[in-house]
């Protein structure tokens, strides 16, 4: 069993994305253990993409993030990490295939819908950073 973190970028919470996306989680048999709607902090998002942080577009990417309301989300299941990645499509969504969140509903790297974890140790980390200790599952 894994834990790991799906958030709803502030495009996704715009244009009433919620819904579709976990009714999709759900479907596939992946169980809900931490849900919220948060205007994030700067330093919280700053903090989840910190190895990034020397990448040209870390400022996009953060100013993306802190744009507007976001659903943080805990999906726990039987490889729910890779399982969720895949679900969810490449980070590009011009390279996502169809059938995946953005695959079927985006279409640009500034605007990709979602994030999710990259791997298990990665989702741990992250899952702290959204979620305050003792409250999921
Ligand atoms: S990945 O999945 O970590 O390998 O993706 P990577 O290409 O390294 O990108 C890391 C995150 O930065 C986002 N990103 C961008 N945001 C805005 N503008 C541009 N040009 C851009 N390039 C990359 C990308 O969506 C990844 O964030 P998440 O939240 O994981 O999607």
């Amino acid at each position: 069993m894994e834990t790991t973190l799906v958030l709803i970028k502030p495009g996704g919470v715009a244009r009433n994305l919620n819904g579709e996306i976990i009714r999709r989680i759900e479907l596939r048999g992946l169980k809900i253990t931490g849900l919220k709607l948060l205007n994030a902090p700067r330093e919280t998002v700053e903090a989840h993409y910190a190895e990034h942080k020397e990448r040209p577009f870390f400022n996009d990417v953060v100013n993306y993030l802190c744009s507007g309301p976001i659903v943080a989300i805990a999906v726990s299941g039987p490889n729910a990490t890779k399982a969720i990645r895949m679900m969810m499509g490449a980070t590009n969504p011009v390279e996502a295939e169809p059938g995946t969140v953005r695959g079927d509903m985006a279409l640009t790297i500034e605007d990709n819908l979602v994030h999710s974890s990259s791997d298990p140790e990665a989702a741990a980390n992250e899952l702290k950073l959204w979620f305050a200790e003792g409250t999921v599952g």
